[in-house]
């Protein structure tokens, strides 16, 4: 059978495995299961469909799934976040640019939207499971929730008999979805059922997508078990607050090198990107105001010395916006008209509608300059006395991915890990429509990892960075009402 895959360059494909070596020894937690179920061989028979940045990170979680067992299909989750030179390297694996022995991946920096739904619908598509389901994709590994959109919705319209025609009111990438899902059912009319009755979970990585995840579960239209791997401990309190922390100014200073020192800074939302956010930025001397909605987060950002404003109030004092909240239409065009000449605004919440690129497209006289890929200058009134322009990074996608490569591999090892966990606890133990059969621990609800492993995952990743950690007394955790090995906190316990 013929390797399919679709990436930009196999010739990169060394470059991506010097850094996917480099990568490996910053990721202790994937490391450190690969010894621990190498040999075991957990997801054997696992066939997962991933989702999720196209990274040299994600190139590490990939070669860990496969070394515990699972073939794997790879597409990222957004247009831009694809390090080209990862994704060849990943499809080579073991072998060379003419005989690749890797994974099949679909995935470049730069996709359209129609090429990125594309992408999606080839990672649910396996070779001869339309003959044979067993051939099929059994898991999904997602990362803002298409995956498991396209599976639902196609699930959805097959029951109903029929894909609808778009209506004025859907999104362009809606009626992408639609066009994917149409065509598909046109060839395969119970594609999507099929597919949906072979998965046992999906393990979600970000607040976005575990949002649509529960909204599922609430309509009692979930069809397959999910683990909610954001809500970790160790991966949102680390790889959204410290990685954003990270990747922020990065992507930042790739686009613009502006100097944030003395600038003003406005972070839309506070929760733990937000938080990482404005770190970040204060970390670099900007002056950081924050927006929120939400009374708690804003007392919080009060209390870490923070002004706290409303965006309104703001507009002609920042000197660069971000957008956290994973919420929509936060900067609006109307915003954006009245903000600073040279203002720069960006978003690393999930999706691209925090940010109303539609209607600053449609300001009357607005131009579009490209500085550079994923960089452009919106110029307002050009040629009269009142030029003035904003800078807008990734056309107002996660710009620490578009401009920049995401989160780093030590923080990335602590998301990751919960995964590969996330994947074996599904695997191996998940359950038809209701848990509780014997061994089968997860029925179609969305969970938690237990905290006694989302404490390994912490563990995992102590000695690399040389921490002492203490060790309870018997009679201090008999005190404590605690076993010696943990769990150490009460499920509500908020760290
Ligand atoms: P969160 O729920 O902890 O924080 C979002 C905050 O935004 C909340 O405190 C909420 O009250 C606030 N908010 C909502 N609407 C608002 C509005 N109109 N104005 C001001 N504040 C508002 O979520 P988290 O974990 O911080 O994630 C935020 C987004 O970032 C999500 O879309 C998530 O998927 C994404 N994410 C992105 C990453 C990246 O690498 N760029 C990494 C991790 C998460």
């Amino acid at each position: 059978m013929t390797f399919e895959y679709k990436i930009a360059d196999i010739s990169l494909h060394e470059a991506g495995r010097h850094q996917i070596r480099l990568a490996e020894h910053e990721m202790p937690g994937l490391m450190s299961l690969r010894r621990e179920f190498g040999e075991a061989q957990p997801l054997k028979g696992a066939r997962i469909a991933g989702s999720l940045h196209m990274t040299v990170q994600t190139a590490v979680l990939i070669e860990t799934l496969t070394a515990l067992g699972a073939e794997v299909r790879w597409a990222s989750c957004n247009i831009f976040s694809t390090q080209d030179e990862a994704a060849a390297a990943v499809v080579v694996g073991t072998g060379t640019p003419e005989d690749p022995q890797g994974v099949p991946v679909f995935a470049w920096k730069n996709e359209s939207l129609e090429e990125y739904w594309w992408t999606a619908e080839q990672i649910l598509t396996w070779p001869g499971a339309a003959e044979n389901p067993e051939l099929g994709p059994n898991m999904i590994l997602d990362d803002g929730g298409d995956a498991t959109l396209l599976v639902h919705k196609g699930v959805e319209f097959e029951a109903a008999g029929a894909v609808p025609a778009a209506t004025e009111e859907d999104s362009h990438e809606y009626r992408l979805i639609l066009d994917v899902l149409r065509a598909s059912v046109a060839a395969d009319p119970q594609k999507w059922t099929r597919t949906a009755a072979g998965i046992k979970g999906v393990s979600e990585e970000t607040t976005t997508g575990v949002l649509r995840l529960y909204q599922l579960a609430e309509q009692g239209k979930l069809l397959f078990p999910a683990i909610n791997v954001n809500d970790s401990v160790t991966k949102s309190k680390f790889d959204n607050k410290y990685g954003i922390r990270h990747s922020l100014p990065d992507g930042i200073n790739r686009a613009t090198d502006v100097l944030m020192g003395g600038k003003v800074a406005v972070v839309c939302g506070y929760g733990d990107v937000g938080k990482g956010a404005a770190e970040a930025l204060r970390g670099q001397g900007a002056r950081v105001i924050v927006t929120e909605i939400d009374p708690i987060c804003a007392l919080q950002a009060a209390m870490d010395g923070y002004q706290v404003a409303t965006l309104q109030s703001v507009l002609d004092q920042g000197d660069i916006f971000i957008t956290t909240t994973g919420g929509k239409d936060i900067i609006m065009a109307a915003d954006m008209v009245r903000m600073k000449n040279k203002a720069i605004v960006g978003n690393v919440g999930h999706f691209d509608n925090e940010i109303d690129m539609a209607g600053l497209a449609a300001v009357p006289g607005v131009t579009k300059v490209e500085i550079k890929p994923q960089v452009h200058e919106w110029v307002f009134d050009a040629g009269t006395d009142a030029e003035r322009s904003i800078i807008v990074l990734s056309e107002g996608r996660l710009l620490n991915l578009g401009n920049a490569t995401g989160h780093p591999s030590f923080v990335m090892s602590n998301s990751f890990a919960n995964q590969t966990i996330a994947q074996i606890e599904l695997f191996t133990k998940h359950g038809q429509q209701a848990a509780g059969a014997e061994g089968l621990e997860y029925g179609n609800e969305v969970y938690v990892l237990p905290k006694i492993l989302d404490e390994k995952v912490a563990r995992l990743h102590l000695d690399a960075l040389g921490v002492e950690l203490t060790e309870l007394t018997k009679d201090q955790a008999s005190y404590l009402g605690l076993d010696v090995a943990g769990p150490y906190k009460a499920e509500h316990y908020r760290y």
